[in-house]
């Protein structure tokens, strides 16, 4: 499988890493591609440097390169995901504005018929966010918006994020055998 990783301005950088690191430790090949608001949210999200970006990954973008091979249909990844998502990235990719290489990217995903998950965060949302999200899944991405399960009682952040994005992985179609699942009350 080969995935490809937006990251973008919103908080919620904790979630990317976490998924980076999951997706090494399954052997899946990842190339990122990261926007400039989120070089300064990671850092001051993660207190880490982007350097780590690279090293949880094949090759790492940025958001100008517009002519990297994640910018042409011919490009084979199997799903695009942009953890997390700002409402300035959904609503270009709503409207198709594909003006860096993170937008072009999914505009290619949507165009060749391929998943693209948009980990959304922001709150409250107002009525263009809560449109562009309509708009985005009419054009066939998938809303999978940053928001914690409790159910499985995390003890820390850290266990509250590595859910979060072991759920994401299994949806993506990988096999996570550590993930705590509902077994019913009681
Ligand atoms: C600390 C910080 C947190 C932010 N959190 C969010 C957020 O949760 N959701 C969001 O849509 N924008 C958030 N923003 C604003 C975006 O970073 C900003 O709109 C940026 O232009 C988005 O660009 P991008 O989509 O290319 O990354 C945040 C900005 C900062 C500095």
């Amino acid at each position: 499988m080969r995935i490809l990783v937006g990251i973008t301005g919103a908080s919620g950088s904790p979630y990317a890493l976490s998924f980076l690191k999951l997706l090494k430790q399954k052997g899946v090949s990842v190339e990122v591609i990261v926007s400039e608001a989120a070089k300064k949210v990671f850092s001051l999200e993660t207190g880490k440097d982007l350097e780590i970006l690279s090293e949880l990954s094949e090759r790492l973008y940025h958001e100008d390169e517009i002519a990297a091979p994640p910018a042409s249909g011919s490009a084979l990844y199997h799903a695009m995901v942009i953890i997390p998502c700002t409402m300035g990235t959904l609503a270009a990719v709503a409207q198709g504005l594909a003006k860096n290489l993170i937008t072009r990217a999914a505009d290619v995903m949507l165009k060749e018929r391929k998943p693209l998950v948009l980990v959304v965060r922001e709150t409250p949302f107002n009525l263009i966010h809560l449109k562009n999200m309509v708009a985005a899944t009419e054009a066939g991405a998938i809303i999978y918006p940053a928001m914690p399960a409790f159910y499985h009682r995390p003890q820390n952040l850290t266990e509250m994020v590595d859910f979060f994005a072991a759920r994401l992985a299994e949806f993506l179609g990988l096999q996570i055998e550590e993930l705590k699942r509902w077994r019913g009350l009681g």
